[in-house]
């Protein structure tokens, strides 16, 4: 098969990359915005999620993949099944050439024609696919319009050849309208009603019935609250409503019966097996390009829809909305950048990994692995942080919205749904304190505590309270959750979700969340001292006091900190313990929130090293739990080294290169970084996107090591950005001023990075020198030496600063 772009029909267009291929299934473009997919049959599907703030679409290298609006698992359009090894399952393009009878997609699924010639670009905010057969040239860029609820397919055709040509395009889905996934088809087709608009030449519909708890008329009683359709700018030759009449009794999307034939006899209505098929002919002469398009439009009335339609089935519409989404995300992202030694590594921090936490994580809240829809309170908290530096105002709403979803008791859900507000109650013991967390770190990089007056009401209480009178409450109920040694209570898990039996009746403890409380007393101490509470913030101070001792006593297992107790009071995390002997984040947080005295740091980050650190990153525990244990969780029924059961959890190994970084362990942070870079692996044996993170990678108790899965809906993301910025480069924000310190990996001679900061610009440039007498960096800004690394503003609003580093 031929796979370079040589022999396109089309002029090139801008992002395409000349770069060779780094590894066989493709690679990024020259400046690294777009991931060129060269052949169709990577390892896993490598997926786009494609999202703006209320309508999304997944969609994968085979062009499988699915739409959703608002939720994505209580609001999908579109029919989609996961099956990550056939992946032909979604919204399709057909084409029949007439002539010679050939029937192939725009994508590879669902025909799977072998292409003359197939590129799939994967960009931010969209996905073209660049496909030649028989002499046709086909561009097809999938994407959401960047406000409007669209998704829109802008479709580009030409004949390659020298005699004319004359072809049936067909686009084709399935409607969900709804809850997914939706199994049981039978029932929920019964609800569905389609209809065709001659005039537009649309296909809508509409489901009669959501299967959401009702909050009026009981249950499976409530109508689906938005109405679908599917236009093309074409004119309709035929259309069809019913799957059977499409595919054929037996038939299958590979080569649906209903391309062979002439005529359709089409059915709509509320008897079939709804799906929307539209049939364009399209007669091209020698070397004639055709630009075409369909809109996929959602919107909560028929008006509306109509609408929608009316304003974008039209290609100029359709340009323009795609050039917007395009200028969207480089705007979006262009105020914060670095430059490392290694490219790849800054397409990454760049431009994919906030792309992946924007638009898959707070828009989406959907992965090709997991259609989630709803927030996690601890979750979409820390994933928001990806905000600060370029648009803070969007993180302060994101605690906003979360502090609205907390009990009056300090209580809040572990996660919502939107659309519905259903929402989960449980015994974790660490979810209010990202509310703690995440309104520090604001505060951190913006110097605004009026976000502390911002006012919300309760779950159960309409009152609306200030933000800081949320935070207290979270504090409050978890210091009435501590143990008679001092701890916190661990209940039904902290932070990882699988120690979910390991504290049920209360005794058990965390000595995990205990570093996570002792560094929040620490900041939260200084919010009340900078608001007037001197009383309360030496209250915290002594809390805090109290509590890294009673860590340092009771959590010391004499290598490292031991994880937690259960509730019988036997440990976890323990060299007594034959599995589970170690875990991540007890150390990693007893060095981040200052828990661990000097001495104690550098050796359980030397058991980091010597137990937990692997060529696919950091474990997140060792060895895995090869048995079920009822008392601990559902971490111990996953298979050894999978997920949070001894695989690299990436979420928590991108705290290990903080760690790392802040005991100065150059050659961990390096060796961490290196492992946890998805574009440096070989797909053969790792399989999945090289330019996005995944959740996990399978660890050494898998015999599948190094293997990675549940890409894109991870908390790693929006924390790898923060972690290179501001440990690996060091440029990061504290209460007065932006601390220089960076712990440039072993081989990396220099970097930079242009960040705003309170209204400023810094250009910074960091270079390795070994004149630098300790750790700590000689720092310049504007020519002028700085004492402390500390930048401390104010400065002139839109001013422009150049700051020289050097350091070891
Ligand atoms: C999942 C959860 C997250 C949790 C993590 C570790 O990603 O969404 O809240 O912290 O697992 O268990």
């Amino acid at each position: 098969m031929e796979t370079s772009s040589k022999r396109s029909g089309h002029p090139p267009e801008t992002g395409q990359s000349a770069e060779p291929a780094p590894c066989r299934y493709g690679h990024f473009s020259a400046d690294g915005t777009e991931f060129c997919i060269t052949e169709p049959s990577p390892p896993r599907p490598w997926a786009n999620i494609i999202a703006g703030p209320r309508l999304g679409l997944a969609v994968s290298q085979s062009g499988s993949g699915f739409t959703w609006i608002d939720n994505s698992q209580l609001a999908v359009i579109t029919r989609w099944q996961q099956d990550l090894i056939r992946d032909t399952s979604g919204k399709f393009l057909y084409v029949r050439d007439p002539e010679s009878g050939t029937v192939w997609s725009l994508s590879p699924a669902p025909a799977w024609t072998p292409h003359d010639r197939y590129l799939c670009r994967h960009g931010l905010g969209y996905t073209t696919f660049e496909t030649e057969l028989v002499g046709i040239a086909a561009r097809w860029t999938l994407f959401a319009h960047s406000f409007e609820t669209a998704e829109l397919w802008r479709v580009e055709l030409a004949n390659l050849t020298d005699r004319p040509r004359h072809l049936e395009i067909c686009a084709f889905l399935e409607w969900n309208c709804g809850v997914a996934p939706a199994p049981r088809r039978e029932f929920t087709k019964l609800f569905l009603e389609t209809s065709f608009d001659e005039g537009r030449g649309a296909v809508f519909a509409r489901n009669h019935m959501w299967e959401v708890p009702s909050q009026r008329h009981g249950h499976w009683n409530t109508e689906f609250p938005y109405i679908s359709a599917l236009a093309g700018t074409e004119p309709v030759s035929a259309a069809q409503g019913d799957k059977g009449a499409f595919l054929g009794r037996y038939g299958y999307l590979r080569s649906p019966q209903a391309l062979r034939e002439e005529d359709w006899v089409p059915a709509f209505g509320r008897h079939q097996d709804p799906i929307a098929a539209l049939r364009s002919l399209v007669a091209l002469k020698p070397g004639e390009r055709r630009d075409l398009g369909y809109v996929l439009a959602v919107a909560s009335s028929r008006p509306e829809a109509e609408s929608v339609l009316d304003r974008m089935t039209n290609v100029e519409a359709m340009d323009a909305a795609l050039q917007d989404v395009r200028t969207g995300w480089k705007t979006r992202l262009a105020a914060h950048r670095v430059e490392t030694p290694e490219p790849s590594f800054d397409h990454l921090i760049n431009d994919w990994v906030r792309y992946q936490a924007i638009s898959s994580r707070l828009w989406g809240r959907c992965g090709y692995y997991q259609q989630s829809g709803a927030y996690g309170f601890r979750d979409q908290l820390q994933d928001s942080q990806v905000w600060l530096t370029i648009e803070p105002a969007r993180c302060r709403d994101q605690i906003n919205l979360h502090a609205a979803h907390q009990f009056a008791d300090g209580s809040v859900y572990h996660w919502w749904h939107p659309l519905t507000e259903q929402g989960n109650v449980t015994r974790m013991t660490d979810d209010l304190l990202w509310l703690a967390f995440v309104t520090a770190n604001y505060i951190k990089e913006t110097g605004d505590l009026e976000i502390l007056e911002d006012t919300t009401p309760f779950l159960d209480d309409s009152t609306r309270t200030p933000l800081r009178e949320h935070v207290q409450r979270a504090f409050e109920r978890s210091f009435t959750r501590t143990s008679p040694r001092g701890l916190p209570y661990i209940g039904a898990g902290d932070w990882n979700d699988g120690l979910s039996a390991v504290g049920l009746e209360e005794r058990g403890e965390s000595v995990w969340l205990g570093h996570f409380l002792a560094g929040l007393l620490k900041d939260w101490a200084e919010v009340l001292r900078r608001t007037g509470r001197a009383d309360l913030a030496a209250e915290y101070g002594e809390r805090r006091k109290a509590l890294v001792e009673a860590i340092n006593r009771h959590g010391w297992d004499g290598e490292w900190y031991i994880r937690a107790t259960l509730d019988d009071g036997s440990l976890l995390g323990s060299a007594t313990n034959r599995v589970g002997r170690i875990f991540l984040n007890a150390q990693t947080w007893a060095v981040l929130a200052d828990v661990a005295p000097r001495e104690r740091a550098a050796r359980c980050m030397a058991a980091v090293r010597e137990h937990l650190t692997s060529a696919a990153g950091a474990l997140l525990l060792a060895p895995a739990f090869d048995q079920p244990v009822p008392e601990i969780g559902y971490i111990t029924r996953y298979a050894p080294g999978l997920r949070e059961n001894g695989g690299v959890y990436t979420h928590a190994a991108t705290w290990a290169i903080a760690a790392a970084a802040k005991v100065k362990d150059h050659e961990l942070v390096g060796r961490l970084l290196t492992a946890i870079n998805p574009a440096a692996k070989d797909p053969e044996s790792y399989w999945a996107e090289p330019y996005v993170l995944p959740g996990n990678v399978d660890g050494p108790d898998s015999p599948h090591h190094g293997r990675a899965g549940w890409t894109w809906y991870t908390g790693s993301a929006a924390w790898l950005h923060r972690v290179v910025a501001e440990w690996v480069l060091g440029v990061r924000p504290e209460w007065d001023g932006l601390r220089i310190d960076p712990s440039l990996p072993p081989g990396w001679e220099h970097a930079r990075m242009v960040r705003p900061y309170r209204g400023c610009t810094y250009e910074i440039s960091i270079e390795r020198s070994d004149a630098v007498p300790g750790e700590a960096s000689l720092v310049s800004v504007d020519g002028e030496p700085l004492k402390d690394n500390v930048i401390a503003p104010p400065c002139k609003p839109g001013a422009h600063h150049r700051v020289n580093v050097r350091c070891r």
